[in-house]
């Protein structure tokens, strides 16, 4: 029946393990342990002979409701929350690998994850090629026979570049390979990589998920043979799990998503068209126009434009730190998804530690901006950007 559920009634019930005491909303178990009735129940527990928990790094109640909800969302059979995206991301790529394996990832990728791949795989003898991830010419000539996996992020961060998920799937499946998809820009309601042919999905629940800027938090998602056979024991030693108290605080986010990504994702569309017929604009990119360059493959594999768009302005960094500077609703952050309009300046911020050649091939520039839309009245963020106009010199 509750597979049956549409994702708004899921992500208000999903998961849901009531105590005794019949509370409404989910309860924290903040604890680190359990107690066995006896010497012989703790002896089944450890030997995966009775249901139950052991220990907080392994799994809890709370976490449980949230991995459950998730993996309803998602159409997934099992997950594990994280401590963060990060966390996350390291765990869903570095489980399964060993020395001598090679990864194959989308060159644009945010920073952090395509440290992990370009930077800290190798230190482990895992080799790394990475690629212009647009067209599927360029991930088949990768292929090594040592290629184990492929890493990739749609739409990617912070220009909004869309890879076609189904098609890498299929070249990944030609050789045994598993795909890993970031879905963190796309949320879990616009795109469903399992269903398009990926392996794994992973989450910054930091971002849409929580919603409200208040926590970290991470998600892998995947088939329970997986799960088994590759991220359990990675996951039970290294200890990347979630606190109980971040997974209540993401339960109670997850709960209100998709109104929040409706109404981000509706300002964020009028922001972008507001902004493509502005003189001092260069260039907007957007998912939900028809002028994104990959109209076609997102009409293939996403239900929805975005909550974040990408421009650039024609006067370069002066140009748009003076929008930054002018604009009043809109916060000047980092960060994306939360219930506030925020915006940054990738060039100086999120991508400052790639090179100007690197920066240049992902199409950031000085003047490039990314806003992530929040939850305020579209007519207010409208009015924000056409007086923060007025004030960017021409
Ligand atoms: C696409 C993407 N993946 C992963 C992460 C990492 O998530 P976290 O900050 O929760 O570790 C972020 C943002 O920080 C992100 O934008």
């Amino acid at each position: 029946m509750t597979q049956n559920w549409r994702p708004a009634t899921q992500l208000v019930h999903g998961g849901t393990l009531r105590s005794q005491y019949g509370e409404t909303s989910e309860a924290i178990y903040l604890t680190q342990g359990f107690v066995y009735e006896t010497a012989e129940a703790a002896e089944a527990r450890f030997k995966g002979e009775s249901e139950g928990f052991i220990y907080a790094r392994y799994g809890s109640p709370t976490n449980d409701m949230f991995e459950k909800r998730m993996c309803m969302l998602e159409g997934a059979e099992e997950a594990r929350a994280t401590a963060s995206g990060m966390a996350a991301v390291a765990a869903a790529i570095l489980c399964q690998l060993k020395s001598g394996d090679h990864i194959v990832a989308a060159r644009a990728l945010f920073g952090s994850c395509r440290w992990v791949v370009e930077t800290l795989a190798p230190k482990y003898g895992i080799e790394c090629t990475l690629v212009d991830g647009r067209s599927l010419e360029n991930w088949e000539k990768a292929i090594r026979k040592s290629t184990k996996v492929f890493f990739l992020e749609s739409p990617t961060n912070p220009t909004l570049e869309v890879i076609d998920i189904a098609g890498v799937a299929k070249l990944a499946n030609q050789i045994g390979a598993r795909v890993v998809v970031d879905n963190v820009f796309a949320t879990p309601l616009f795109q469903k990589p399992l269903e398009l042919g990926a392996h794994i999905v992973v989450y910054s629940a930091t971002k849409h998920i929580d919603g409200q800027g208040r926590c970290l938090g991470g998600v892998v998602l995947s088939d329970s043979e997986w799960v088994a056979e590759h991220l359990q024991d990675y996951f039970r030693h290294t200890g990347p799990a979630m606190s109980p108290f971040n997974a209540w605080t993401l339960l109670k986010g997850i709960e209100t998503l998709p109104l929040r990504v409706r109404q981000q994702t509706e300002s964020a569309a009028k922001i972008a068209d507001f902004l493509a017929d502005q003189k001092k604009v260069a260039r907007v990119i957007y998912p939900g126009r028809a002028d994104h360059p990959q109209a076609d493959i997102i009409a293939k594999q996403m239900t929805g434009g975005s909550t974040l768009v990408c421009l650039e302005l024609k006067g370069g960094k002066e140009a748009a730190f003076a929008l930054q500077n002018a604009l009043e609703v809109v916060k000047i952050s980092n960060n994306l998804g939360d219930a506030k309009s925020l915006i940054t300046h990738p060039a100086t911020t999120t991508h400052k530690n790639l090179t100007d050649e690197a920066r240049a091939e992902l199409g950031i520039s000085a003047g490039t901006l990314r806003l992530s839309a929040g939850i305020e009245d579209s007519q207010d963020l409208l009015e924000d950007f056409a007086r923060a106009l007025e004030k960017v010199p021409a």
